[in-house]
């Protein structure tokens, strides 16, 4: 074995993805064909949260198991100002062909009979997907991974969370991020980890040495200190609710 010297950095064993979208970008845009008919995105959801999210391919376990489930999940997600949009490699027929099969076919967990009623985009040519870094050549070169981006009403990326090809999402994750962010927005504040409405937030780190001084001499109404640094309010999940939930939605 030859020994390196310090400067020596091993080349990497895949081609970096020119270009791929990070949080605080824009989504990029493009104009695609869906199972919904067509879409021009992000513009067509201007003014809503969307979950664009890439799965592997049609007809396969995984991937139904998590279809079932976003669709089980659109009104909720929907109560939350938040569309869902799908793509994967395959061709539009496929796609509504695999759909019909899980309305007819597939029951899984206490789901049966599931329409899938949310766009399914086709991305033959993988152009989408290249452009969205969803294609992970040391994982699969073929087909995207479970790639999850999180689109605020401006059409800025939030989140984004992938996934391997063997491990299905955690759909509460996924509402429980949604929620996260708009919290964040309205309230001005941050979350801390694992938190759900209802649970203290985190409030904007103290920008002077006076305000980090009221604070540990527990001045300002509300908030409590561990240190100057690290100080949380409580926020009742009722008025969390009230300010992110979309009005009328059960
Ligand atoms: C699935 O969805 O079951 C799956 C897709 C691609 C590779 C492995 C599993």
């Amino acid at each position: 074995m030859i020994a390196m010297t310090t400067n020596e950095i091993p080349a990497p064993t895949t081609a970096a993805v020119p270009g791929m979208p990070r949080i605080g970008d824009p989504a990029p845009a493009f104009a695609a064909v869906t199972t919904q008919g067509d879409v021009t995105f992000p513009a067509d959801y201007s003014g809503e949260w969307v979950i664009f999210f890439s799965h592997p391919a049609d007809f396969t376990p995984v991937c139904t198991s998590e279809f079932m489930t976003f669709a089980s999940m659109q009104q909720e997600f929907a109560a939350y100002n938040t569309k869902l949009v799908g793509l994967s490699v395959d061709g539009l027929y496929s796609h509504i062909a695999w759909l019909r099969t899980i309305k007819d076919k597939i029951a899984f967990r206490d789901m049966s009979n599931v329409e899938v009623t949310f766009p399914l985009i086709e991305d033959i040519s993988m152009k989408i997907a290249e452009m969205y870094g969803m294609i992970m050549p040391g994982e699969d070169s073929t087909k995207a991974v479970r790639a999850v981006f999180v689109i605020d009403p401006e059409g800025k990326i939030r989140a984004i969370i992938y996934y391997p090809l063997s491990l299905g999402r955690n759909f509460d994750e996924l509402l429980r991020v949604v929620k996260a962010l708009q919290t964040a927005d309205h309230f001005s504040v941050a979350t801390p980890a694992d938190w759900r409405p209802g649970e203290p937030v985190i409030v904007p780190p103290a920008g002077s040495c006076g305000t980090a001084q009221e604070r540990m001499d527990g001045h300002t109404e509300g908030v409590k200190c561990e240190d100057w640094f690290f100080c949380t309010k409580e926020i009742p999940a009722d008025e969390v609710e009230a300010a992110i939930r979309v009005k009328g939605k059960a």
